[in-house]
């Protein structure tokens, strides 16, 4: 079955200002899309891969399990698709943007000493990814909360990744997310886009995330 663009859960322009309208049309319709042709055409030539779901596909990626032939285009248009998936449901409308609350909360506060320090250090990984990637918080394989960061179209589920786990936040650091209105001010986007995490779904996240599952699994 072939992977689909997943419509955004809000318009546009909801992420204004903190992300403009015109980066997140482009984003979507462009980008994300083009993560979604490109994984398809890959799998074209291996059928027998269609039946893993995307995020068996991006498990598998770095292991026997996926061809040679097709390792980069899986790797780089697989991640895009998982990652870009998920990072539209970890943002929404800033006036529905409030901060944690109970169990991810008590875990972050657990784990980094409090939201702010969290914040600091996710923000350093983020700013800190030499060109393109992305920064993460996610539960660890000991079901702790832990933050690294990704090159290119990489993710914490990959086998390839140096610290494995189940991502919770993710945030888009390739200038194609930022660049039509912070230019090359990656640490003004970084701080800006506090103001749209969904913690809501994060907090979805963390609970699944707590019993093994990956969003859409
Ligand atoms: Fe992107």
């Amino acid at each position: 079955m072939a992977f689909k663009l997943p419509d955004l859960p809000y318009a546009y322009a909801a992420l204004e200002p903190h992300v403009d309208a015109t980066t997140m049309n482009i984003h979507h319709t462009k980008h994300h899309n083009a993560y979604v042709t490109n994984v398809n055409a890959a799998l074209d030539k291996f059928p027998e891969l269609k039946g893993l779901g995307l995020v068996d596909l991006n498990k598998a990626v770095g292991t026997a399990a996926v061809p040679a032939d097709v390792a980069t285009a899986v790797r780089n248009n697989g991640g895009g698709h998982w990652n870009h998936s998920f990072f539209w449901t970890v943002m929404g409308a800033p006036t529905d943007s409030n901060g944690p609350s109970g169990e991810l909360k008590a875990a972050i506060e657990g784990a980094f000493g409090s939201l702010d320090e969290m914040k600091a250090k996710f923000n350093a990984a983020a700013a800190g990814r030499f060109g393109s990637g992305w920064a993460w918080l996610g539960v660890k394989p000991d079901g702790s909360l832990g933050i690294t960061s990704t090159p290119n179209q990489d993710n914490p589920l990959m086998a390839v990744a140096d610290d494995k786990m189940i991502p919770v936040l993710g945030l888009d650091v390739w200038e194609h997310a930022y660049y039509l209105k912070y230019q090359n001010r990656r640490p003004e986007y970084i701080a800006a886009w506090w103001n749209v995490v969904n913690w809501e779904a994060a907090s979805e996240n963390f609970a699944a995330a707590k019993a093994g599952k990956v969003f859409g699994a």
